[in-house]
């Protein structure tokens, strides 16, 4: 089978094409690199420096699956320039889905968000809800998905909503809540909590992209699935953190008292089951950071690393 993974050169992107390559899949690793590659050559892999917003440099032909994860990946980066972010996210979803449906490509798997529901009252955030997203960032996530379920015809189309995701890759991301207060605990012996109660979904990174590859394996089935096993609060991950490091907690008022869950029983009534924990996430970071092989680098905050080198780059 040969894979067109977008967005590959990223966080996500950077753990799931190697597991792709110890499957024996072909993969198309298709990317700008705003944040760097460090996928290694393989002789089933083909790099590809490119913008998924010029559709016709995305090479489909013999493609069975996309898995799609590009985009402007969280809420701030989303709204420092709202009209890049439809562009990527939306605009440039709906082109791909239908250049994928004219080459014959059979499978879309889509990372979607477990921040399109917005702001929940109710304790099980299930799939059927109805979304109520906020920022520029989770709308583009729900314009991406009804697009995309418009496609049902025409592919198998699975769209996962994942929770946060935590835990270590060589595309590293520490604005992401577990990897960013692990390494305000390392750095600074000090965690930094705004608020501190709200209650925020977690995946392991390993689950996370083990479930892309469950899903290829599964193409019946088909549609939506949250995909989060750990809703905990923000001062529960500083707590958890302080079990490995011993750092200070300090707790500051916050604007956002918000809090956000997901119940994810329908794919866990797939038979899917995570392997990891925050915990264990905690403990491969600083695992990683003794070893040398992670530094606290600009590169690996998203908002930061887009305000000093991209932005200014972008041509609409
Ligand atoms: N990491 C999380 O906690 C999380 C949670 C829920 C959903 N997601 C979604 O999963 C996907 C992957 O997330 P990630 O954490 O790996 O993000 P990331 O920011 O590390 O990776 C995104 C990649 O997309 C690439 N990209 C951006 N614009 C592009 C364009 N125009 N053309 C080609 N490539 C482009 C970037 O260079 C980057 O490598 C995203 O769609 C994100 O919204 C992530």
């Amino acid at each position: 089978m040969k894979i067109l993974v977008t967005g590959a050169c990223g966080y996500k992107g950077h753990v799931l094409v190697p597991k792709l390559l110890i499957k024996g899949y072909k993969v198309i690793a298709f990317d700008l690199q705003w944040f760097g590659n460090f996928l290694d050559p393989h002789p089933n892999l083909t790099i590809i420096k490119g913008d998924v917003r010029e559709i016709n440099t995305i090479p489909l032909d013999g493609v069975d699956c996309i898995i799609h994860l590009s985009s402007i990946a969280n809420d701030p980066c989303g709204d420092l320039d709202p009209k890049l972010t439809w562009e990527v996210s939306a605009l440039a979803t709906m082109q791909l889905a239908d250049k994928a449906k004219r080459a014959g490509v059979k499978r879309f798997i889509y990372a979607s968000s477990g921040s399109v529901y917005g702001i929940k009252d109710e304790l099980q955030v299930t799939e059927d809800l109805e979304l109520t997203p906020i920022s520029e960032y989770n709308k583009t996530k729900m314009v991406a998905e009804r697009v995309l379920l418009s496609y049902d015809n025409d592919m198998t189309v699975q769209i996962v909503r994942p929770a946060t995701v935590c835990g270590y890759s060589p595309r590293m991301r520490l604005d992401v809540s577990v990897n960013l207060l692990t390494m305000q605990a390392i750095t600074n012996k000090k965690i930094t909590v705004f608020g501190g109660d709200q209650v925020r979904p977690n995946i392991h990174i390993e689950d996370i992209t083990d479930l892309y590859i469950f899903l290829i394996e599964h193409p019946e089935l088909k549609g939506i699935y949250n995909a989060g096993f750990e809703n905990i609060s923000i001062l529960d991950i500083a707590k958890l953190v302080t079990k490995f490091i011993d750092a200070e907690i300090i707790l500051t008022p916050s604007n956002d008292p918000r809090s956000y869950r997901i119940n994810s029983d329908k794919l866990l009534a797939t038979g899917f089951k995570p392997q990891k924990t925050v915990l264990n996430a905690i403990e491969e970071i600083i695992e990683k950071y003794n070893q040398g092989k992670l530094k606290n680098e600009d590169k690996f905050h998203n908002l930061i690393w887009m305000q000093k080198t991209i932005l200014n780059k972008i041509t609409h």
